[in-house]
């Protein structure tokens, strides 16, 4: 049993959960020479992490964890008392999952900062790294001794993006760190002095209140793109071309401007409603965001609609292939991911589904134990009625198109993230329909015919 706490150094750091944030927090800063130590209590990704295997799929992360693991820059235990010692810095990285009211659980970092009071000394700086809704670190801090740590508390909230997360902590756009401890607050963001990048400090609640506006923001643009890609398709033009115009300015920015079916994964829905939650829980109906969730469920009825529609009649039957199930390309993350909520309207419908997708087939199938999750694509998409792009794989791209042709019942491709080369496919024959575009002439007159997307049947 440890009794006596170590001397405690800010050159050790602790990282208090290996999710996504955490792990790869962790990573780099032990690739910028800290020593860290990770406490994480899932056992069986404790497991993994033990035998130096990452548990996510992010680019790089397998091999840095091999890096720092081997040379012992990076530990993980599950005992918090034994994981802090003598760490000058904790960051709390544990997860804040969605209520069914939208508002965030925050009981694992309460419980994380119980514990953590009960093992640390006032030198240790706690950082909160957890997405937590603004006025929480403030209130956090406000309650008994007895419920937190005897140190300061900090807010220091992360804006990684899945699939790119090493890049964005190597690269960070900003770092922002919030709370009243001005020596606190300096401690941290000497972990970040090395990085070419603008230290935001501030305090605790309006640094919350940046997670969540940034979150917020980006996905108003993308449900923005998404309602201008429906007028699109109602009234003429090209939704792609119209974010490029729109993107030209430097006041609106090109980034987030892809139309497609929407933003999923495992911040923006949850963090738009959780900002919604909390503006109501202040007498405030934050319009914005309700329509920008709304919006954004449109926008996979809306494409499963298309999908009928380009049938012509009942999905009753009816094979459909999805390439893609991943919320977003580079992950096998299946947190709210469109394809969730597009397999179970096709379902509804009566069509047979089959999907294939590079990494996230095993999570999807967890998901959803009655789809047929493929590990081939040519036999996800064999006999198929109609193909739909559910995620941008770029590996999509390079499909042999030409073998697809002479595989499917029908040709004909919805593209859900105008990912594809439409001419090309209309070159083989293909029927193509993408977002917040009309149906090209050539296809409008092939749909005038008897089997408008109809390619030779096989067996
Ligand atoms: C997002 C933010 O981008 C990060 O800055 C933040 O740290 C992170 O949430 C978080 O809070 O942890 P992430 O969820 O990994 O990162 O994914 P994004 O790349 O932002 O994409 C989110 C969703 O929006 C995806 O489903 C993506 O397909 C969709 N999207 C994105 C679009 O539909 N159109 C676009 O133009 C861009």
């Amino acid at each position: 049993m440890i009794s006596l706490r170590q001397p405690v150094d800010d050159r050790t750091v602790t990282v208090i959960g290996a999710g996504y944030v955490g792990l790869v927090t962790a990573a780099w800063l032990a690739e910028t020479g800290r020593q860290v130590h990770v406490v994480e209590q899932d056992a069986s990704r404790l497991a993994l992490l033990r035998r130096h295997v990452a548990p996510i799929h992010e680019g790089g992360l397998q091999e840095l964890l091999t890096s720092v693991m081997d040379s012992g820059k990076l530990t993980v235990t599950d005992s918090l008392a034994a994981g802090v010692q003598g760490a000058g810095i904790v960051f709390v990285a544990v997860g804040t999952p969605p209520l069914p009211d939208g508002g965030a659980d925050l009981r694992q970092v309460r419980s994380a900062l119980r514990e953590l009071g009960r093992h640390l000394g006032p030198e240790t700086v706690v950082a909160i790294k957890s997405t937590v809704p603004p006025g929480t670190t403030q209130s956090l801090v406000a309650v008994s001794r007895r419920d937190r740590p005897p140190g300061p508390v900090v807010t220091c909230p992360e804006f990684l993006r899945e699939g790119s997360a090493l890049h964005d902590c190597r690269n960070p756009a900003r770092i922002v760190i919030g709370g009243d401890d001005d020596v606190a607050c300096r401690r941290v963001a000497k972990l970040f002095e090395h990085l070419e990048t603008r230290i935001i400090r501030t305090d605790a609640t309006s640094a919350e209140m940046i997670k969540y506006g940034s979150n917020a923001f980006l996905a108003l643009k993308i449900s923005f793109v998404n309602e201008m890609a429906r007028l699109c398709e109602l009234i003429g033009g090209d939704v792609d071309v119209v974010a490029d115009g729109l993107g030209a300015d430097p006041r609106i920015g090109r980034s987030f401007l892809n139309a497609g079916l929407g933003f999923g994964g495992s911040c923006f829905p949850k963090d738009v409603a959780a900002l919604d939650e909390t503006a109501g829980s202040h007498g405030h109906s934050f319009w914005l965001l309700k329509a920008a969730t709304e919006v954004n469920l449109q926008q996979r009825r809306r494409f499963v609609i298309r999908v009928q529609e380009a049938l012509g009649s009942t999905l009753a039957g009816k094979k459909i292939a999805l390439l893609g199930l991943a919320f977003k390309p580079g992950t096998d993350d299946m947190r709210q991911a469109p394809s969730i909520d597009i397999v179970r309207q096709l379902s509804d419908y009566g069509a047979r589904v089959s999907a294939y997708d590079p990494v996230a087939g095993a999570n999807a199938q967890r998901l959803m134990p009655d789809l047929t999750v493929c590990t081939d694509v040519y036999e996800c998409v064999r006999g198929a009625d109609a193909i739909l792009i559910v995620t941008e794989w770029p590996q999509f791209q390079a499909l042999d198109w030409e073998r697809i042709a002479a595989v499917v019942r029908r040709r004909l491709v919805l593209d859900g993230r105008n990912l594809l080369d439409g001419a090309a496919l209309e070159e083989l024959g293909f029927a193509y329909l993408r977002v917040g575009r009309q149906a090209s002439r050539k296809r409008t007159r092939l749909s005038r015919g008897r089997s408008p997307v109809a390619a030779p049947a096989v067996g």
